[in-house]
């Protein structure tokens, strides 16, 4: 899909037809059912009936929202229902079919059984675009069984300061990597790369325009004070291959540059975005994120509609929008051209989509499909794992483990395949524990498949069943330690304070909302020893058994581990594996070899006030190699 003046005759070739059909269905439209198809309402706030009564342009799931019992049947008929309310064609109003979106950013990741990739920053430190893009692939193929043509993804933040609750969405410090990924992940999930989408994809997002990852100590919707050629030159960067790729959706950024909310930058949007880089697509804005443009919500809606944003993400509020926007537009607050360039965008990127020739989605190719959750998919998804670890230390070579050695695992996160998968899993916040992550494998579960020694401790979370191991019957220990699931500013790494007022909460359901409001962050400290001190304890409780220790930690970012890096004969940076943990067995016993590199460096020191992490223990790049 390429741009185009509204007075330009239309594209040639494939993008034609969707331009075509943009016009046509402009011209006949009435202001009312250009504002509903500027207005994304969240699934638990909007009915089939209010998508048909409103002309709802899209509908989508928050994190953790889910239909029925969260199988992909379940996903399809709630899709079919509301395509259906979109095509309502009597009494004369428009059929436009309605675009559902998901955050799909590690896989079909909301739904029960999914195929559950490693987050961006281990795909980063894979160092192999080619892997990230089978993944999306394998995503898009996984989010089509439900019945969803739309992901929020990829995430094209380039993370400054691994504070930031979001650094694993990050593919690396690096922009240049994050671009090295950027036009392969489009590609992938939109299966196509001429601004339509194949029959096997899905609409992609780049996101979060711009400069996510810049802000000031890595807080989460905070401040990025950098130049414009920072701005440009590091964090725009990777979105020049994604519209390269033709994205078709880019998302707006909750944060500011520069103090001003960039859901309001008629600058970045317009003339950056849509004018210097011609970006014909649409741009949608982030979780209530017109909340923070100005007091008046009149005003702030027609700050946001003139700075540039086509489709608005109103969860909750959607009627109100309308209202406001509505007013706005007869008051002359937002021109017409205005509101006709953004239905403009919208129309041709359903068009781009095929929506209009598609058929209903219980009817469609891949809607419940049965690859979905596959061993195949999952195979896919272990190599991803094993290509994602960085081998930071490995003393007198105890790596590779030998199978048949006496292997004590430990560790609260050894078997847990909830807290390996991490944020955006099943809920917003993730899911730890193993219940809610159904198929794949802990990592107790890749080394109990191979070595007939091995021995999981009370510590690992789950009952051996052995009462009181007896000293001497083990030979090495495996240590599995790390973060327990977050995701955005509960992420966070700064002092615990009420987030801001106006500030977008994210409650995966009505029950949630009251805790939203207080979303808190992680902890005050990169140290581990600081936010889980049971770690170095079960490191620690190792050792005087006399036991080597094998650590592998699993976290979503580098964190400060100097002291369980001490006590360690060997150690491993495992990220957020995703479902198939037992990816990391194969690698710590020799199957394959370390390949990762960190996109990342690793800090040596707890970093001070709002300067970002300062000295380096290993910086970008590095990584060990098993010398066999
Ligand atoms: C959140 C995130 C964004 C996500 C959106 C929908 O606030 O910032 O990445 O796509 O809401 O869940």
């Amino acid at each position: 899909m390429s741009a185009t003046a509204p007075d330009a005759p239309p594209p040639a070739g494939r993008a034609s037809e969707a331009e075509v059909r943009a016009r046509q269905l402009l011209s006949r439209m009435t202001l009312a059912q250009k504002v509903g198809q500027m207005t994304q309402a969240e699934r638990m706030h909007v009915s089939p009936a209010e998508v048909r009564e409103f002309h709802i342009g899209s509908v989508l799931s928050g994190g953790g929202s889910a239909p029925g019992a969260n199988r992909p049947a379940d996903w399809v008929a709630m899709n079919d229902e509301y395509w259906a309310a979109s095509m309502f064609e009597e009494d004369g109003r428009l059929p436009v079919p309605v675009l559902y979106g998901v955050d799909a950013i590690h896989g079909s990741n909301n739904v029960l059984g999914a195929t559950v990739f490693p987050h961006n920053i281990g795909l980063g430190a894979a160092c192999d675009p080619e892997l990230a893009a089978a993944a999306a692939r394998i995503t898009a193929r996984e989010v089509l069984a439900t019945g969803v043509d739309w992901t929020f993804a990829p995430t094209l933040a380039v993370a400054r300061d691994v504070r930031w609750g979001r650094t694993y969405e990050s593919f690396s410090e690096d922009p240049a990597v994050a671009a090295s990924y950027a036009g392969r992940i489009v590609a992938a999930l939109q299966d196509a790369s001429d601004g339509s989408l194949g029959p096997d994809g899905i609409a992609a997002c780049a996101k979060h325009w711009v400069g996510d990852g810049a802000t000031t100590a890595g807080v989460d919707q905070g401040d990025a004070r950098i130049s414009e050629d920072e701005l440009r030159r590091v964090h725009a960067m990777p979105y020049r291959d994604a519209l390269e790729a033709s994205a078709l959706t880019v998302m707006v950024s909750l944060s500011m540059w520069n103090q001003r909310r960039c859901h309001a930058h008629r600058y970045l949007i317009e003339d950056v975005l849509k004018g210097e880089m011609g970006f014909p697509g649409l741009v949608v804005s982030d979780w209530n994120g017109i909340d923070q443009v100005a007091e008046d919500y009149g005003e702030a809606v027609a700050q946001a509609a003139n700075a540039g944003i086509d489709m608005f993400m109103v969860p909750e509020q959607w009627r109100l929008f309308i209202s406001a926007l509505t007013s706005q537009v007869q008051s002359g607050a937002v021109p017409m051209e205005r509101i006709d360039d953004a239905v403009r965008r919208i129309l041709r990127v359903k068009a781009a989509c095929g929506l209009f020739g598609r058929p209903r989605p219980a009817q469609r190719k891949w809607s419940n499909h049965p690859s979905f959750g596959s061993p195949a998919h999952r195979v896919a998804a272990r190599r991803a794992v094993r290509r994602s670890l960085v081998l930071l230390k490995n003393e007198d070579g105890i790596l590779p483990l030998d199978p048949a050695a006496r292997i004590l695992v430990a560790g609260k996160n050894a078997h847990d395949r909830g807290s390996q998968c991490g944020g955006f899993t099943v809920e917003w916040q993730g899911v730890a524990g193993n219940d809610r992550i159904e198929g794949g494998t802990s990592v107790w579960e890749g080394v109990r498949a191979v070595a007939p020694h091995a021995v999981l401790g009370e510590d690992g979370s789950a009952a051996s069943g052995s009462g009181e191991l007896p000293d001497g019957a083990f030979d090495v220990a495996l240590v599995v330690i790390g973060e327990r699931p977050y995701a955005e500013g509960m992420g966070d790494i700064r002092d615990p304070s009420p987030v801001r007022p106006g500030a977008p909460r994210m409650p995966a359901g009505p029950e949630d909302a009251a805790g939203a409001e207080t979303l808190q962050p992680y902890g005050q400290s990169l140290e581990l020893a600081a936010l889980h001190p049971e770690d170095l304890a079960a490191i620690r409780s190792a050792r005087a058994r006399g036991l080597p220790v094998v650590t592998v930690l699993l976290s979503g970012r580098p964190l400060v581990t100097t002291r369980e890096l001490a006590d360690s004969a060997a150690f491993v940076a495992a990220w957020l594996p995703g479902s198939e943990g037992g990816g990391v067995a194969d690698v710590l016993f020799g199957k394959a070899g370390f390949r990762g590199t960190l996109p990342f460096a690793w800090p040596a020191s707890d970093p001070q006030g709002d300067d970002p992490p300062g000295d380096v223990l290993f910086p970008v790049g590095y990584g060990l190699r098993y010398s066999c």
